[in-house]
């Protein structure tokens, strides 16, 4: 059957330059780009180089032109403070304005970076906009990182401007940001030229010499203009997790981004100006950036920013609450969230106890999305439940249901099938395509569409090396998965060491480098095992010292806390098995994926060149606890 889909996509393929060129036609350019994709530096491909644009100007100023200054942007719904706050575009563009001039004034030009280390309030959204307003370059950190995680970041974005808030609300705990930070600095080499600080009354902070008060700041300063930049410029800088304990700067440019995400807001999500829009996420991950941030504002959507958790706040009604009160058309949000919900409410009583006959349609992201949880969505909301795939590093949904288009037959389990510009392919170990139904590596054709990463930050050789190197002519995904008789697509998880909790992306290498440095543990793996809410979890395996005379349960006890001391409260690594040994190649490798197969309950993922049976066999059993 030919769908609007199949004529939509095959467009995409058969005329990558004119289908996108088209849809620039949707911003605003100072400079209209007549360049689809600039293969002149093959593999690295550049999208609309000959364009200039300011995206800040494009997610607000233009809509305030075209008479929509009055409508919200954006609703600031925070339970943990008890507070709903409406910014009009006009509000928010006065506000970004202002913020701009106070970055502007703290020596900020086009090209800087300033890191945002803020939790789930407008400010965030402010200084995020304000850096695009002039042409810097934001880089949000996760407020759930550690004071280690966020000097590495420091250090390789080296920000001329740190921009964060004295505190930070989770539901069982005031979070202080402040020692967060002054432990970061005093970790990082970078000097960072300044720090601006957004006092909460929930924990107001000192401030010393070279720090600054949002709210004085921002009293004192002019309103900046937008600055024009190349569609080419970065954007942003957002770091993931790859397999190593370094993070990995993904770059977003601004031409290509602000071109595919308004496309997606119509086309994926079918959201059009006015509409409002929730994606539950945070702006520390890429959810958040592109979907509460980005693509509700391009479109002349109204976002909401939630600060809260899905359940305790007051309760597991609490969605339905926020979905009622402000009419969402659309929820975007993590499985976890859902599980979460359904844990407490299992029969959805609460959360359809609000009226919901605003929503059209549950997004879900981040994980894998069960096909129970998918079935207890759309039994308890009664709307499409779109399962969507992608990562930090495509900025947007590689595959999904297009409902703004049309909406195909769902299956569960499925993310549905490839978005345009997206050639996924499914290969074999040497990159040769395998059958319809036969699993292998999910690889994407290049280039790739508008929106995804040039490179990473000033680290050509690594993005290289870690995406592209492994198949000539294709991005790798780092997921496994297949392809159905039907064209649609299933992930199967990660081939790499990257696990996903609770939607949160988080590298087990790292985790490895903290718990291996505890002095009495001889050697260590890090593995994700099936958690029922949180999809994954980690757990440790370690092995002791030989003649260790430490505790094993302080041991224990010590992993825990150094993992979230040094990565996180979000890396939520609780479980630490002390093992006599761990199963390895003859060549000395520890078998990971095959203990991740035990524990995924996929034991055939055994190789044959195994050094010592008997000592998978002794672990077997703690690797097959089912968590959760
Ligand atoms: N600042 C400081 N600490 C944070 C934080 C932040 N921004 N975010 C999380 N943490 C902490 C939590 O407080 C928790 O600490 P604890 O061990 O002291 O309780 C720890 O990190 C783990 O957090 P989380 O994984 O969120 O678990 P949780 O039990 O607090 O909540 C869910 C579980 C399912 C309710 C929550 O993870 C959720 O809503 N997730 C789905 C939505 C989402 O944001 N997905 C992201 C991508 S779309
Ligand atoms: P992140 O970069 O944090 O968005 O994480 C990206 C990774 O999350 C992907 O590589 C997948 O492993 C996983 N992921 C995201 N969305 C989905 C989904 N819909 N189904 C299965 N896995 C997903």
């Amino acid at each position: 059957m030919n769908t609007v889909y199949d004529e939509v996509f095959r467009a995409s393929m058969t005329d990558p330059d004119g289908f996108w060129l088209a849809a620039a036609d949707a911003i605003d350019w100072d400079v209209m780009p007549s360049i689809g994709v600039d293969a002149s530096d093959e593999p690295f491909y550049r999208w609309f180089s000959d364009g200039r644009l300011n995206t800040c100007y494009n997610a607000l100023d233009r809509h305030i032109e075209a008479g929509r200054g009055e409508q919200a942007a954006l609703i600031y719904d925070s339970p943990v403070t008890d507070t709903v706050q409406r910014y009009s575009y006009r509000e928010l563009r006065d506000r970004v304005a202002r913020f701009a001039g106070v970055l502007t004034d703290q020596g900020v030009v086009a090209g800087d970076r300033v890191v945002v280390y803020l939790p789930m309030v407008p400010e965030a959204v402010v200084a995020m906009l304000a850096c695009a307003r002039i042409g810097a370059v934001h880089s949000v950190v996760f407020g759930g990182f550690a004071a280690a995680e966020l000097a590495a970041r420091i250090d390789d974005a080296r920000p001329k401007v740190i921009v964060s808030a004295s505190c930070g609300i989770e539901p069982n705990r005031v979070v202080a940001y402040k020692p967060l930070l002054d432990q970061a600095l005093a970790l990082s080499e970078h000097t960072v030229g300044s720090v601006i600080i957004l006092q909460r009354p929930q924990l107001p902070v000192q401030l010393g010499d070279h720090e600054l008060d949002w709210a004085e700041a921002e009293r004192a300063a002019q309103p900046a203009a937008p600055v024009p930049v190349a569609a080419t410029d970065p954007l942003y800088i957002l770091y993931t997790s790859g397999t190593t304990g370094k993070p990995k700067g993904v770059v977003r440019d601004n031409g290509g981004h602000a071109v595919a995400l308004r496309w997606s807001m119509a086309n994926v999500f079918g959201i059009e100006p006015g509409d409002v829009f929730w994606a539950a996420s945070d702006v520390g991950w890429v959810v958040g950036h592109s979907y509460i941030v980005y693509a509700p504002l391009l479109t002349g959507a109204t976002t909401v920013l939630y600060e809260g958790k899905p359940v305790g706040t007051p309760d597991a009604g609490a969605f339905g609450r926020v979905i009622a009160e402000h009419r969402v058309a659309a929820l975007f949000t993590a499985p976890t969230a859902m599980r979460a919900i359904r844990k407490e409410d299992p029969a959805g009583g609460l959360l359809t106890g609000h009226d919901l006959t605003s929503l059209q349609a549950l997004y879900l992201a981040g994980e894998r999305l069960d096909p129970d949880t998918y079935e207890w969505c759309t039994r308890t909301l009664a709307v499409p439940v779109i399962d969507n795939w992608w990562q930090t590093e495509t900025g947007w949904p590689i595959a999904a249901n297009p409902r703004g288009l049309e909406l195909l037959p769902i299956k569960p389990g499925s993310p549905t099938v490839p978005m345009p510009g997206y050639k996924v392919e499914v290969v074999d170990g040497s990159g040769t395509p395998v059958d319809r139904g036969t699993e292998g590596n999910i690889v994407i054709k290049l280039p790739l569409p508008p929106g995804t990463l040039p490179t990473l930050w000033q680290d050509d050789r690594r993005y290289y090396e870690g995406y592209l190197a492994a198949f000539g002519g294709y991005y790798t995904t780092g997921d496994g998965g297949f392809i159905d008789s039907d064209g649609y697509l299933h992930i199967l998880g990660r081939t790499d060491d990257v696990i996903n909790v609770a939607g949160h992306r988080l590298s087990t290498g790292a985790m490895e480098a903290v718990v291996g440095a505890h002095p009495a543990v001889a050697e260590c793996a890090v593995i994700g095992v099936h958690d029922s809410l949180k999809g994954q979890v980690p757990r440790a395996l370690v092995v002791l010292q030989a003649g260790a005379t430490t505790d094993p349960d302080q041991v224990i006890a010590d992993i825990v806390a150094a993992v979230r001391a040094e990565i996180g409260p979000v890396a939520a690594l609780k479980s630490v098995v002390v093992v006599p040994a761990l199963p390895k190649t003859r060549s000395g490798k520890i078998l990971r994926r095959t203990m991740r197969g035990i524990a995924d309950g996929r034991p055939e993922a055994v190789p044959s060149t195994i050094e010592d049976p008997a000592v998978l066999e002794t672990i077997t059993p703690l690797l097959a606890q089912r968590q959760g």
